[in-house]
């Protein structure tokens, strides 16, 4: 077969993951308590069939099994997150040296199988005590976290040389304190900004201590969930309505990450409404002193936007959907259920934007993937017949790799997830790995695109 998209070569072909949605062994081996288990015990109806976060997919115990899958399809480098609430139980303090038996031990495996490990630190799993100490609206949570970062660059740092900080710091404004999908379900925009911006803040400390080490290669970076703002119309208002979401949910962290600075116009638009986050002298300088080494691109979907219909409410909370209205793209979709809109393009234009706007910094697709529900559907012959999932990895490719040719400085694809996993209140309704996962058995079974991404990732392009 000959191939027509070849990418440049060493690109990191793998998988993302997290803790929270794929160790499992939540209340074993001296874990704290996360934010996610307590939600799950409080209310537990929350969740998809009611399924909580002790019920993954058993990686803690499975990990040579599972790293033995990866190599097998192909992967050079893999994605996982430390668990904060495991290595330090309550977030600060003694290390639980359980936890640093088990992460040494998957980065060695990992190693050993020719797979280069990515360790991000916070994948929306604020350890339970310090929520209760006001979680990111908190100061003295930033710096148990920035703590937290050098004990994990300490522990790990001899054999892990790429890091993140943060996977979509703006997730957890969106879902924790904007619009009640994770605890502690505020809806307050004026303390979503505060959360927002104290997370900027943490992510800025952590680089700062990674300067501090003498990491073999080591490159520190942030993940960010970038979702390309397309407005219904190029008349003025859906323009300025479609520049607004921009800011809010993409620029609020890129721009400061890459370029050490928020947009002025974000700035602007708080400011009118009276709605700045408290900042301490000494911000502005840590945010310009410590922007970051590489960016992972999560892209999922694009965001639709037009201009406000109705006026909002003046007396409810500060929203940024004061400022503009989402609509649904007629076309489409990752699966019947849900509204997921899939534009393969989106992925070019949030290259050239990183291209133009942003330095051309390096970058890699972190994540990116089809979640789709009742996969069972397509169970023929004891395997999930994917087709769809590698018509969609294959049409985000070709975009990625136009891009490149372009002189984007793009260095692999991570697809969401390498085994069908627990997805926060969603638990297992959507399924997005390259292996299904049997709820009750755990037993893994590699689905159609598994064997496609092998081959890719052997050949270096298709
Ligand atoms: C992105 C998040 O990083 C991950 O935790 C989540 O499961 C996937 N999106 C799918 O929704």
């Amino acid at each position: 077969m000959s191939i027509q998209y070849k990418f440049p070569e060493g690109f990191w072909w793998g998988s993302a993951t997290s803790a929270t949605q794929m160790e499992g062994a939540a209340n074993e081996e001296g874990k704290g308590k996360n934010i996610w288990d307590h939600w799950y015990e409080i209310e537990p109806n929350r969740f998809f069939e009611g399924v909580g976060p002790e019920s993954t997919s058993d990686f803690y115990y499975r990990y040579k099994e599972d790293i033995q899958l990866m190599k097998k399809i192909g992967h050079n480098t893999f994605r996982l997150s430390i668990s904060w609430s495991r290595l330090i139980p309550g977030g600060r303090g003694e290390v639980n040296q359980e936890a640093v038996k088990f992460y040494n031990n998957v980065i060695d495996e990992l190693l050993a199988n020719g797979i280069e490990p990515f360790v991000n630190l916070y994948h929306f799993d604020m350890p339970f005590e310090l929520q209760e100490e006001g979680g990111w609206e908190s100061r003295s949570v930033v710096d148990a976290y920035a703590a937290y970062a050098k004990e994990a660059f300490h522990l790990f740092g001899d054999r892990v040389s790429k890091w993140f900080t943060f996977n979509e710091p703006i997730v957890p404004v969106e879902g924790g304190y904007l619009y009640d999908f994770h605890y502690p379900n505020v809806v307050d925009g004026r303390r979503a900004v505060q959360v927002a911006y104290n997370t900027m803040i943490a992510h800025a400390k952590a680089v700062e201590v990674f300067r501090t080490f003498a990491i073999k290669d080591g490159k520190v970076g942030i993940i960010l969930n970038l979702t390309p703002s397309y407005p219904r119309s190029q008349n003025p208002a859906d323009l300025k309505a479609s520049q607004i979401a921009d800011l809010f949910f993409n620029r609020s962290f890129l721009d400061p990450a890459v370029l050490g600075e928020y947009p002025e116009e974000l700035i602007e638009i708080l400011r009118e409404h009276g709605q700045l986050p408290i900042t301490e002298n000494g911000d502005r300088e840590l945010i310009k002193a410590n922007t970051t080494d590489i960016l992972g691109v999560n892209y999922y979907q694009p965001r639709r936007v037009k201009a406000k219909e109705h006026l909002p409410n003046p007396h409810g909370p500060f929203m940024p959907d004061w400022f503009f209205d989402n609509y649904d793209m007629p076309g489409r979709k990752m699966n019947p259920y849900r509204g997921w809109e899939i534009y393969e393009k989106g992925i070019y234009d949030i290259m050239i934007n990183l291209k133009e706007n942003y330095g051309n910094i390096e970058s890699f697709i972190s994540e990116n993937g089809m979640g789709v529900q009742d996969e069972e559907r397509f169970l023929e012959e004891g395997e999930i017949q994917d087709d769809y999932r590698i018509d969609f990895i294959r049409e985000h490719l070709k975009w990625l790799h136009k891009a490149i040719q372009e002189g984007c400085n793009a260095k692999g694809y991570h697809l969401w997830t390498f085994m069908d996993n627990w997805s926060w209140m969603n638990a297992y309704k959507n399924r997005y790995g390259f292996f299904s996962v049997d709820v009750k058995t755990k037993e893994r079974t590699p689905k159609k695109s598994a064997y496609w991404i092998k081959e890719v990732s052997e050949q270096n392009g298709f």
